[in-house]
């Protein structure tokens, strides 16, 4: 029998919400968030087993102590749908509730059909629009300022938004430079419309205390892509590239696995994320104070520090969990976002700004009244 089925009687053409006016002020909430990892816990000194690399190295340089690492059945849909499944629980909705559902990724099977497809179908989020966000680590972010850009409009209600990766599967084991920093998972959210009327799902406090993105950017350049890229075939290796070398910055001689010049990427990393943040707080008129929470990419501990040092932020206002998963790519953020409101860290009217840099180059930031 087809798998391929004609929409069902009755559906509506296009978006399921398409079509309704523009209400006169709407906010956005994120009315439930959820997580899916392997099951697969390997620490560092699992690591050093096979790979010449040192539990104290990985911890000063990068501030990871251990990774999930998918199993043969686990993959950007598999755990995209899980960690939407729970969102959407969380958010006390079914799938048909979804108007669209974006996945960001770099490490889907398949670039056709998009994971984002399999995810909305998986969680019987069918006929919803349904895409792939590809920008590396800054996915997730990306995907956040669209969903949300999507639900001021008025054109949809509820977007489901998810953050997955297997970036285990895409790593050359010898090359001690990557394989110890990435690990696997998947965080989601569900976005959803706030009105002033007080209905359901509404605000009855008013237009000035509405929820939703207050400041968003997303920047890239392309010039730099060489610093952070994912080859298929030896021609997508720069020119620039010695690769009979298998050492050299950017090239571990293995295709299909991430080659990365690190210290290339941290300078800029550590440079872009104090702009970022610089630049949402000029924006939205606001001080480091007022941040009731800074979400960064797990990219590594000292980018992080180096943040949360310049503007003077305390512990607890800077997340951090790159300790247990390692750089997870577009899931990072997604599982940050999952935690603090699991933990009841982030209470309505709070700001929370979410910043990610990564491959590309491309970086983004979304400040969040709660
Ligand atoms: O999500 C966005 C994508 N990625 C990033 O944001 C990553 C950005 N870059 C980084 O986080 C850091 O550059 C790394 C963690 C990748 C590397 O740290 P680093 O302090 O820049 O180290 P390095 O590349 O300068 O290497 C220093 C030394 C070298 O040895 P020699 O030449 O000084 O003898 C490396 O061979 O550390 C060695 N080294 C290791 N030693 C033990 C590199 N990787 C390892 C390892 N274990 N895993």
């Amino acid at each position: 029998m087809s798998r391929l089925h004609a929409a069902p009687a009755g559906a509506p053409a296009g978006s399921p919400a398409a079509g309704f006016g523009l209400p006169t002020r709407l906010g956005v909430r994120i009315a439930g968030t959820g997580v899916a990892l392997p099951a697969d816990l390997v620490d560092n000194a699992k690591l050093a087993e096979t790979v010449d690399t040192n539990d104290e190295w990985i911890r000063k340089r990068t501030g990871i102590a251990a990774r999930r690492v998918a199993s043969d059945d686990d993959s950007v849909v598999t755990l995209g749908a899980d960690a939407l499944r729970l969102a959407m629980d969380d958010a006390g909705i079914e799938g048909a509730a979804l108007d669209l559902v974006l996945v960001a990724t770099m490490t889907g099977a398949m670039s056709c059909p998009s994971s984002a497809a399999r995810v909305a179908a998986a969680v019987g989020a069918k006929p919803a629009g349904a895409m792939d966000v590809v920008a590396a680590c800054s996915g997730y972010v990306y995907a956040l300022n669209l969903a949300s850009t999507l639900i001021e409009s008025g054109r949809y209600r509820r977007i489901g938004i998810v953050g997955a990766e297997v970036m285990t599967r895409h790593l050359n084991f010898d090359d001690r430079r990557t394989c110890v920093l990435f690990g696997d998972g998947a965080g989601a959210a569900v976005l959803e419309r706030v009105e002033t009327d007080g209905a359901a799902g509404g605000n009855p406090a008013g237009a000035a205390e509405l929820p939703g993105c207050v400041y968003q950017s997303m920047g890239s350049d392309g010039d730099a892509w060489e610093a952070l890229y994912l080859p298929r075939r030896m021609a997508d290796v720069p020119d620039s590239i010695d690769t009979s070398v298998h050492t050299e910055p950017g090239w571990n001689g293995k295709l299909d696995t991430l080659q990365m010049e690190g210290r290339e990427v941290f300078k800029f990393a550590v440079v872009k994320i104090c702009d970022l943040i610089d630049e949402a707080l000029d924006a939205a008129g606001l001080d480091a104070a007022d941040l009731k929470l800074v979400i960064p990419h797990q990219s590594n501990r000292r980018i992080m520090a180096t943040a949360q040092h310049r503007f003077g932020l305390p512990e607890e206002k800077l997340y951090i969990n790159i300790d247990r998963f390692g750089n997870t790519s577009a899931a990072s953020v997604a599982i940050c976002l999952d935690e603090v409101r699991r933990a009841g860290r982030v209470a309505p009217g709070d700001w929370v700004l979410f910043i990610a840099i990564g491959g590309g180059m491309s970086w983004g930031c979304s400040l969040w009244r709660m």
